[in-house]
């Protein structure tokens, strides 16, 4: 089918929530994609932050695919390989006592507020539920998710009303333990703040944070849906800060294209949760944990050091840049702040062949598969230079 058939198919059954660029993607290799019509392009979004190891992914697709030929799904009544293994692994790689799966980013952060709240009734009864978020983060797009995020342009009065419960502070611990009340049971961070710009939390901040939840017995919630596997040069972005979160919630790369979301529950709230407290009907699905667990193996030190490396590399080249005003994040999650609308330089580079996002405060962001090659950060680097200081 060719470009144009499928816009027009796409435009007249798909709601019109999405504003997508101009072209379709049907195939490629690692960060190399193509559109129907044969363009090729390089790419520095990975589905957001999805494809960590590129598309058509060979230890992937061949965990997927022999899964495929087992069973495709069971239902959260009986017990699976996939599953239990994608779970012991993250727990051993992290420490984590328990995991919850489920479907997305939203919903493990779902999961997450109602463990928080289960957690703090159970030892301190009724009246202890809200939660602490911070402005400019994004939690998700359900309606609990979007209470969450702190973001008032997330908040138009068409859904209201929305949930109620949560409480806003800006990105320090002092604004955090104001925000603080005896009805707080939780603060809920993004330690690399993606859609809201890519701003990286100070660690004094952060570990000032970590100290007065621990000091009050309120559960410290790290949403790692983009941060995390491997994506800022550690498994997971908490390790950055040397803090120990009591809930840690991932999606996005960890399923690397399948559906999945995981809580990772930490010491003191392992058994919050006991039979019929929550549940998914696709959560924990073989194929995708069985896919999962072929990513997660392979997030090694090695890797994660390369991460790094590749950072620092387009960090060094993007800073020299004409007209790049800051460059932002951790690893292979980079905001790049210019003279220029960052739609303006997205559009531009994806008629050049390379694909970048955007993020809030007119930010260019990159998400690169974790495997980019040299070459491809270099043909980025260049549209980059040329469209940016043109
Ligand atoms: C930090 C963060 N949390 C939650 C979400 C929501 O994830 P999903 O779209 O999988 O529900 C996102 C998605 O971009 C995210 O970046």
């Amino acid at each position: 089918m060719a470009f144009e058939e499928i816009k027009e198919k796409d435009s007249r059954f798909i709601a019109h929530t999405y504003s997508r660029f101009q072209t379709d993607i049907c195939g490629g290799e690692g960060a190399r994609l193509r559109s129907e019509d044969g363009k090729e392009y390089v790419d520095f979004g990975a589905g957001i932050a999805v494809n960590i190891f590129g598309v058509n992914d060979a230890a992937w697709k061949e965990a997927v695919i022999a899964q495929l030929g087992k069973v495709q799904h069971a239902s959260n009544l009986y017990y699976t390989r996939p599953a239990a293994e994608l779970a012991a692994l993250l727990c051993e790689k992290t420490g984590a006592k328990k995991v919850f799966f489920s479907n997305s980013g939203a919903e493990a952060n779902e999961c997450a507020v109602k463990a928080a709240r289960k957690y703090s009734y159970d030892k301190y009864g009724a009246g202890r539920h809200r939660i602490v978020t911070l402005k400019n983060s994004f939690h998700g797009r359900t309606l609990t998710t979007l209470t969450a995020t702190g973001q008032e342009s997330m908040h138009p009065a068409c859904f209201a009303p929305y949930m109620g419960g949560f409480d806003y502070a800006d990105a320090t611990a002092d604004a955090v333990r104001a925000a603080v009340t005896r009805e707080t049971c939780a603060v809920m961070l993004e330690l690399i703040q993606g859609e809201g710009g890519v701003n990286v939390l100070g660690q004094e901040d952060v570990r000032a944070i970590a100290a007065l939840c621990h000091a009050r017995d309120i559960l410290l919630i790290v949403d790692e849906v983009q941060t995390g596997n491997g994506r800022t040069g550690r498994l997971y972005a908490y390790e950055h800060y040397g803090i120990g979160p009591d809930i840690v919630t991932t999606a996005k790369g960890l399923g690397g294209g399948l559906p999945l979301g995981a809580t990772m529950f930490f010491g003191k709230c392992e058994n919050v949760f006991g039979a019929g407290d929550h549940g998914s009907t696709f959560g924990g699905n073989p194929i995708a944990c069985a896919g999962a667990c072929s990513i997660v193996r392979r997030l090694d030190k090695n890797l994660l050091l390369e991460v790094q490396g590749k950072g620092e590399y387009l960090r060094t080249h993007l800073s020299r840049i004409k007209n790049v005003l800051s460059v932002t994040g951790l690893g292979l999650m980079l905001g790049v702040g210019t003279t220029k609308p960052a739609k303006e330089i997205a559009q531009k580079c994806l008629e050049r062949g390379l694909l970048v996002l955007t993020a809030k405060g007119d930010k260019v962001r990159l998400l690169p598969p974790l495997t980019v090659k040299k070459d491809e950060m270099d043909f980025a680097l260049q549209i980059l230079n040329e469209v940016i200081s043109e």
